[in-house]
C-alpha cells in the first residue's frame, strides 16, 4: 500500500457557485489534509484530524502555503495539433485546409504519434490538467499511440479516432466502413482499459458524408455508454457550408439530431452561434456545449454567450476547454481568463468561484465522470493540482493586497499559467515534478 498525506490549503466545490460570496458552494480547509492511499483519496479535512486518523508513521508532503485542488479537466483538445498551435492568419475553414489537415496527415506514422502523444500529455500535466477529452487523427495508429501513452502514466482520458470521409485531402480520409470498423476495434481494445474511455468522434458535418454520420449514429446506439464528440456552429462560413451539404436540415444541430448523435454523453465543441431552437434541442437531450474561448477568439469565430446559455428557460450543460491547436494555451487558467473577457464582452460576468468550479467539478459533471474526478471526495481518484498564487513577482506583489479566497482565485486565473502549477498528482503519483526532472527525450 502506498500511503501519504498532503498538507496545504485544500479547496473543492460542492455545487455551482452562484456569487463570489457563495460560501456554501465549496469546502475550504485553511490547514487541510488529503490522505492518499493507493492512488485514491482516503480521507480529507482539517490536517490535525486527518493526520490523527492516519497515524504517526504516515509520510507528509507539505505544500503549505499553496492551494490543493482537484486537477483541471480540459473537455475538448486536439492531440495532433501541437505543432500548429500559433499558426497565423486564417479563419476556421482555411485554417483546417492550410494547417490542420496537412499536419494531421503525419499521424499515420506510429512513431510520430507516440512522440507527440508523449509531449502532449507532458504539456497538459505541466499545466495542471489531469483529464482530457481529446481528438486524435483519422488514423487508428494515433489513437493507439495516445491511449498507450496515457495508460502507461495512468492518466484518465476520453479520446477517439476522428471519423472523416470527405472535404479533406486523401491522406486524412477514411470511409464510412473503415471509420466504423476502426472505431469498433479501438473501442474493444481500449474502452474501460485502466482509466481510458473511448469517444465516438465524427469530426464535423462538413467532413462526414451522410453515410458516415449514419455509421456514427449506429456506433452510439451500439455503445450507449460511450461519449460522442464533434464540432457544432463555430463559424458562419462553416454553418453556411453545412446547410448546403444537408439542405433538408432545419439547422446545423438538426443534422446531428437526425443521425442520433445528441444525448447526455454528447460533447459539442464551440456552439457559438446557436439559435434558440438549437439550444432547446441541446438542452432537451442533455447534450453538452463546450466553451473554447481562446480558440474562438484566435480564429475569430465569435463570442460564446455563456450566461445566456446558462440562464435561459432550458439551460445548457456547459463544459470549458482549450481546443488546442485552434486554442492558444494548454492552461485552463489562461482559458478561463479569456473566457471571463468573452463573457464581459457579452455584458456579463463569470464569478471566480464559478470559473474554478467549471474547470473542476463543472467539467467533471459535463463529462459524467464526477464519481471519479473533479471533487476531493473520499473514494475518488487522487488527481490533484497544487497552485502557487505567488508564482511570479507580479503575482506576489498583487497578493499583498488580496484579502479573500475569491480574490485569490481571480488573481490565479487572470495572472496564472503553468508557472503557478507547483505540483500535479495523477492517481496519487507526483507527475509534474517527474516530468520536470526527467532527462530530455
Ligand atoms: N472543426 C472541425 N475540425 C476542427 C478542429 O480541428 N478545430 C476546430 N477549432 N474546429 C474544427
Ligand atoms: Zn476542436
Amino acid at each position: 500500500m502506498t500511503t501519504f498525506l498532503l498538507r496545504g490549503r485544500v479547496l473543492s466545490f460542492l455545487t455551482e457557485p452562484e456569487s463570489p460570496e457563495d460560501r456554501a458552494s465549496y469546502r475550504y480547509e485553511e490547514d487541510g489534509g488529503v490522505l492518499i492511499v493507493d492512488g485514491r483519496i482516503a480521507d480529507i479535512g482539517d490536517f490535525s484530524l486527518v493526520s490523527g486518523r492516519a497515524g504517526k508513521e504516515v509520510r507528509v508532503v507539505d505544500h503549505r502555503p499553496h492551494l490543493i485542488m482537484p486537477g483541471f479537466i480540459d473537455a475538448h483538445v486536439h492531440m495532433p495539433q501541437m505543432q500548429i498551435i500559433a499558426s497565423y492568419g486564417a479563419e476556421l475553414l482555411d485554417w483546417l485546409n492550410t494547417y490542420t489537415f496537412p499536419e494531421e496527415s503525419k499521424f499515420r506514422d506510429t512513431q510520430h504519434g507516440r512522440r507527440i502523444a508523449r509531449l502532449f500529455l507532458d504539456e497538459t500535466v505541466r499545466h495542471g490538467t489531469t483529464t482530457v477529452a481529446a481528438y486524435c487523427s483519422v488514423h487508428k495508429e494515433s489513437v493507439e499511440a495516445f491511449f498507450s501513452e496515457a495508460h502507461e502514466r495512468n492518466i484518465m482520458t476520453i479520446a477517439g479516432k476522428v471519423m472523416m470521409d470527405r472535404n479533406a485531402p486523401q491522406a486524412v480520409l477514411d470511409t464510412p466502413q473503415t471509420g466504423y470498423d476502426d472505431s469498433k476495434a479501438l473501442i474493444a481494445e481500449w474502452h474501460g482499459k485502466g482509466r481510458q474511455l473511448y469517444a465516438i468522434t465524427p469530426r464535423f458535418a462538413i467532413t462526414s458524408s451522410p453515410e458516415q454520420l449514419e455509421m456514427a449514429g449506429a456506433l452510439c446506439r451500439e455503445h450507449p455508454d460511450l461519449h460522442m464528440q464533434t464540432h457544432l456552429s463555430e463559424n458562419h462560413a462553416e454553418i453556411a457550408f453545412t446547410r448546403e451539404l444537408y439542405p433538408w436540415s432545419k439547422d446545423y444541430t438538426d443534422v446531428y439530431e437526425h443521425y442520433g448523435l445528441l444525448g447526455p454523453k454528447a460533447l459539442f465543441g464551440h456552439c457559438v452561434h446557436l439559435s434558440e431552437r438549437e439550444a432547446d434541442a441541446l438542452s432537451d437531450s442533455g447534450s453538452v456545449a463546450v466553451f473554447c474561448p481562446t480558440s474562438n477568439l484566435f480564429l475569430g469565430s465569435g463570442l460564446f454567450d455563456y450566461q445566456r446559455y446558462r440562464k435561459r428557460r432550458k439551460p445548457l450543460r456547459i463544459a470549458a476547454a482549450t481546443d488546442v491547436g485552434g486554442g492558444t494555451n494548454y492552461s485552463m487558467l489562461r482559458t478561463m481568463d479569456e473566457g471571463y473577457k468573452v463573457i464581459a464582452l457579452n455584458g456579463e460576468k463569470l464569478n471566480p468561484l464559478a470559473s474554478f468550479w467549471q474547470i473542476t467539478l463543472g467539467n467533471a459533471k459535463a463529462l459524467s465522470i464526477e464519481d471519479k474526478v473533479g471533487t476531493l471526495d473520499t473514494g475518488t481518484d487522487a488527481d490533484l493540482v497544487v497552485l502557487d498564487s505567488r508564482a511570479t513577482p507580479n503575482m506576489a506583489l498583487r497578493m499583498e493586497t488580496v484579502e479573500t479566497l475569491t480574490e485569490e482565485l481571480f488573481l490565479l486565473q487572470t495572472l496564472g499559467d503553468d508557472r503557478a502549477v507547483r505540483e500535479v498528482y495523477v492517481a496519487g503519483r507526483a507527475a509534474k515534478s517527474a516530468i520536470d526532472t526527467a532527462p530530455p527525450a
